[in-house]
Formats: C-alpha cells, structure tokens, sequence
C-alpha cells in the first residue's frame, strides 16, 4: 500500500465528522506566512481534524517529497517522459550560478538572455527601434498559445498599474479569424511589432497566426526587407525560426528545461516586460524567488504550497471532491484561473504512475473560477448549496490600485463573509426562526426552512497579501506552481508532461484532409456527419 492509500484509508473513515481546524483551535484562526514575501495564507477554514492535518505532513515525508524537492533543485531529469529537467526555478535565481545535470554552466545563458530583453525594451522605450517608416512602435502582438500565452497575458493584465503608457501589447492565440481580425483592427504596421512565441516552433494556431501576421504586414505597406524590423520570436528551436524568416539576431532561446506552462519566467515573458518594463520583470521574478526560497527551506507544516498541496489531496483523495475553485477578489486577476488551469490541468490531469502503471485513486481536480464578487451573483449558489464539496482557495489584496469611495472595503468584506458563510452555513432550525422573524406564518416557515438551510462546513483557504505588485504576483504564482509539483509527488505521476493534448492535434489533421478532400470515408459516423455539415455550410451564400 502506498503512503497516500494508507492515509485515505485511515482518514476516509472518519471524514464524515463536521470539525474544521478552527473550531479544533478554540476559534483560533492558523496563518501561515511566507518570509521574504508578501503572501499569507490562513488554512483555519478546512474541514478536517488536527489529527488528519498533522497525518498530511508524514503522508509527505513518507512520500520522500524532501528527496523529491532536491532532485528538481538539482536539475535531475524530473520529467522522466521527455527526459528533461525542470529547471525554472533557476530563471528566477540570478544571484548565483547554476549548472546543469552535465555540470555546464547555464546561468551564463540565462544572464545573456535577460541582457538582450532589457535592451530591446530599452531600445523600443528609447525609440532607438523603430518600425520601417521611422516611427517609434507603439504596438506590440504576442503570437502564442498555451503556456505561450496564459502566464503572459495573464501577468499582463495582473499588472496593469506598471504599465507603460507608450506600448499597448496584444495577444494573439487561437486560429480563429474573429480573433486575428479584432486584434489587427486598429492597428499599423509600420507601429507594430510581432513576437512569435512557440517553444516548440511546430504549434499549428501559432504558426497560422505568424504566417497571416506576415501576410498583413506585407499587404499594409511593408515590404520584406522591413520583416527584420518587425519580426521577433522566442523558440527553443532557433533553426526553425531561422528558417521561417525570422531574423537570427531578433530570436530569444529558452531552453528544454523550460517547461511550457512555467515559461512566464524565461524570454516567454518578453511581451510582459516590454509592458511593464524590465524592473518590474525582474520583481516579479524576484517574488518567485523568495517563494521558492520559502519552499525549499521551510519546513512542510508551516510551509505554503506544501500546505495547499496537502489539504487539497484530503479533499480530492479522501472526500473525493472533483473540482477546486480559484476565486480572486480582484479585478487585475481576471485571467489567473485560466493560468491555474493550464498549470494545473496539464501538470495533474493523469491516469498513471511514474511507472506506467493505472493509477487507483484520483489524480488533479477540475480547476475554475473567476473574481468576487461576480461569481457571488453567478455560480457561489452550487458552492452553498449544491450536492458537491468544492474547496476554494480566495485571494485579496488587503489593498486597491484604485481606491474608489468605500469600495475596496464592501469588496473585502463580501470576500471574507462569502469564507465564512461557507463554512458556518446555516441550519434548518436558525433559517426557520429567521423566517418567523420576517413575518412568515410557522406553517410557511416549516416548508421553506429547508430551502433556506446552508450546510455549511464547506472548505477554503484565503490567501492574502498587501498589493498586489510584480512582487506578490511573482510569489503567487511560484506558491501554486510549487503546490502543483507537490501533488503530483504524492500521487507518483509525471506533473511535467502532456501527452494527452496529442491525440486532438494529430486527429484534427486527419479531419482536415477529409474537409479538404471532401472525402468523409476515414471519419467514425458522427464526425463524418458533423464534417458534411460543415462542408454544406461553406456552400451557402
Ligand atoms: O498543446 C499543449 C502545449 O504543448 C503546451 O504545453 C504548450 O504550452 C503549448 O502547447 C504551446 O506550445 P509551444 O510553445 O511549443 O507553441
């Protein structure tokens, strides 16, 4: 039996008793605090026993997750699949030298990367580039998708206070015409500056996007001596940008042990520093570092992500819940759900072990959400009432960009009560005295009692900080990238591959040469018929 079998045998027992860690520590809430960071994190609204929290912390020694930390610092090959390292967290360590596993220098490449970013956002801030008819440029499109778009649009938006008002950055990622149409609108080609990131430099959306970027560029009055002035890329496979036509000296590696989904840190983050400016950059990066200081040298009860991954398997492997919920108050964090998805998603969403075998308990949950308090006027409802336990993780800065009247303060206070609501809920006999005090007759109060019970005892952690600036950014998304690998130890998978997105990239090949041939006969039944329709659709007027 493995040390997470035990442990939800013992535990998936008693998981049925209604105690949570603040009611376990007389009302006593427990906050944990990263050093060096912004981030804290109160873990006293969950739902389990101290003796089930405590028995969390020896499932993670057992699992020799200590071991495991120090494999990836040491630049082992973690990601067995792909025989790669994970190395990004050195992206964010530039005070000292690191080596990889061959024992080559590699902060010599790293350095000369950074170098050449902060150059070209100082040329462009300088206006010593300039597009082909001698203006400064004005715009910039980030061509990718996936982890070569989220974690950089994300930031982007996360960090709109330090942006600098003469870029404006536009992204582009899906092969969609609606969405290359709508960002080429307003634009000028002799202003605008395209950057294609594609780790992989094979990514069909991305690759679509660049070749009619190129195309518009070419039918809005540039000419192809001017492409080098205008064309960018961040790839791992210099050659192939070279032989796309992207000019050797305007190529920014990053390096295989840049995962996709952790490639924020690396030149992928390009269209974000030419944002906000390489400072702010390089804060952003520091925020990571000290997260992930905090991660390798705390011990794991007072330790952040250790303590998200943990309590996140309880709910997952002994209360079997199927989602997990990320609820920003915060405007500027509209799109870091998203980027939790991918990190997540595509990190955790595995059926077998490391070696290779079925996995016989669950591996990573559903990840959504969005900001408060919209969500409390959506899908808060299900998180009350519905059938389903959803742990949720809210995240607040105690402080606003934009201080606006009160608002900040009722923003806060619908987070906090929203945590509380959740778990102390309310019972049948308390919304039926409630009714009664509100004028209902007791006949009317006994039938609409129920409806107005909340079960209560519902999970959340709240992870606040003081602003959210390029620092407490940075520390945040190292905390759940460092939460991610965690889990993936103790469930023995393989947290940085993602053979699964294959299958769909190949197939849908397949099903374009049916459309294109008009030759359905390779197709299972539905996806033959769906095709004609299509194929009938292009016919009409
Ligand atoms: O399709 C999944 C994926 O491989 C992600 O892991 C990756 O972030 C994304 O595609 C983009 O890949 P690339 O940077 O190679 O274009």
């Amino acid at each position: 039996m493995s040390p997470l079998e035990k442990y939800v045998s013992i535990y998936k027992k008693k998981s049925l008793l209604k105690t949570n860690l603040l009611k376990e520590n007389d009302n006593k809430t427990i906050v944990l605090h990263a050093e060096d960071t912004d981030v804290f994190l109160d873990v006293s609204k969950n739902i389990l026993s101290f003796s089930a929290y405590d028995a969390l912390f020896s499932l993670a020694e057992e699992s020799d997750l200590k071991e495991k930390i120090q494999d990836l610092i040491d630049g082992k090959k973690v990601n067995r699949t792909e025989h790669r390292a994970a190395n990004h967290m050195v992206l964010r360590c530039l005070k000292h030298s690191h080596t990889d596993e061959s024992g080559r220098d590699i902060s010599k490449d790293i350095f000369s990367v950074f170098k050449k970013m902060e150059s070209l956002c100082w040329k462009i801030d300088t206006h010593l580039w300039r597009g082909f008819s001698n203006k400064p440029i004005k715009n910039i499109v980030s061509i990718g998708i996936g982890g070569s778009h989220l974690g950089p649009n994300m930031a982007a938006k996360a960090l709109k206070p330090y942006w600098k008002n003469n870029i404006k950055c536009h992204y582009l990622s899906n092969i969609d015409g609606s969405n290359f149409t709508e960002t080429l609108r307003d634009l000028d080609s002799d202003t605008t500056l395209f950057i294609v990131l594609s780790k992989s430099f094979t990514t069909e959306e991305t690759l679509k996007n660049a070749n009619a970027c190129k195309s518009w560029f070419l039918q809005n009055g540039g000419q192809l001596k001017d492409l080098k002035r205008h064309f960018f890329a961040v790839t791992s496979c210099i050659e192939k940008a070279i032989n796309y036509g992207i000019d050797p000296d305007n190529i920014f590696p990053v390096w295989d042990w840049v995962g996709g989904r952790y490639s924020l840190w690396s030149a992928m983050g390009l269209p974000l520093c030419l944002t906000v400016g390489f400072e702010n950059f390089k804060a952003l990066l520091d925020g990571a570092w000290c997260m992930d200081q905090h991660f390798i040298h705390t011990e794991f009860k007072n330790n952040l992500p250790v303590n998200l991954a943990l309590l996140g398997i309880y709910y997952r492997n002994v209360l079997n819940a199927q989602a997990y919920v990320v609820l920003p108050y915060d405007h500027y964090l509209q799109t870091f759900p998203a980027h939790l998805q991918q990190l997540d998603m595509e990190s955790n969403g595995k059926s077998v072990t490391l070696e290779g075998g079925l996995l016989n308990y669950n591996s990573g949950p559903i990840i959504w959400g969005g900001v408060g308090s919209n969500g409390q006027h959506a899908y808060h409802q299900w998180l009350h009432q519905g059938t389903s336990v959803c742990p949720c993780d809210f995240i607040l800065p105690l402080k606003s960009h934009n201080p606006v009247e009160t608002f900040h303060s009722i923003l806060v206070a619908n987070c906090l009560s929203q945590s509380e609501a959740l778990l102390e809920g309310r019972s049948e006999e308390a919304a039926f005295n409630l009714l009664l005090e509100k004028g209902h007759s007791r006949e009317d109060a006994k039938i609409l009692a129920p409806h107005h019970c909340i079960p209560g005892n519902r999970p959340s952690n709240t992870i606040y900080f003081e602003k959210l600036t390029p620092k407490a950014l940075g520390s945040l998304i190292a905390l759940y990238e460092h939460k991610v690998f965690v889990q993936g130890i103790i469930w023995n998978i393989n947290s940085f591959d993602q053979w699964g997105v294959e299958l769909g990239k190949h197939l849908s090949k397949t099903v374009l040469d049916a459309i294109e041939r008009k030759d359905v006969s390779s197709l299972d039944g539905s996806t033959a018929y769906l095709v004609k329709q299509f194929i009938e659709a292009q016919s009409r007027a």
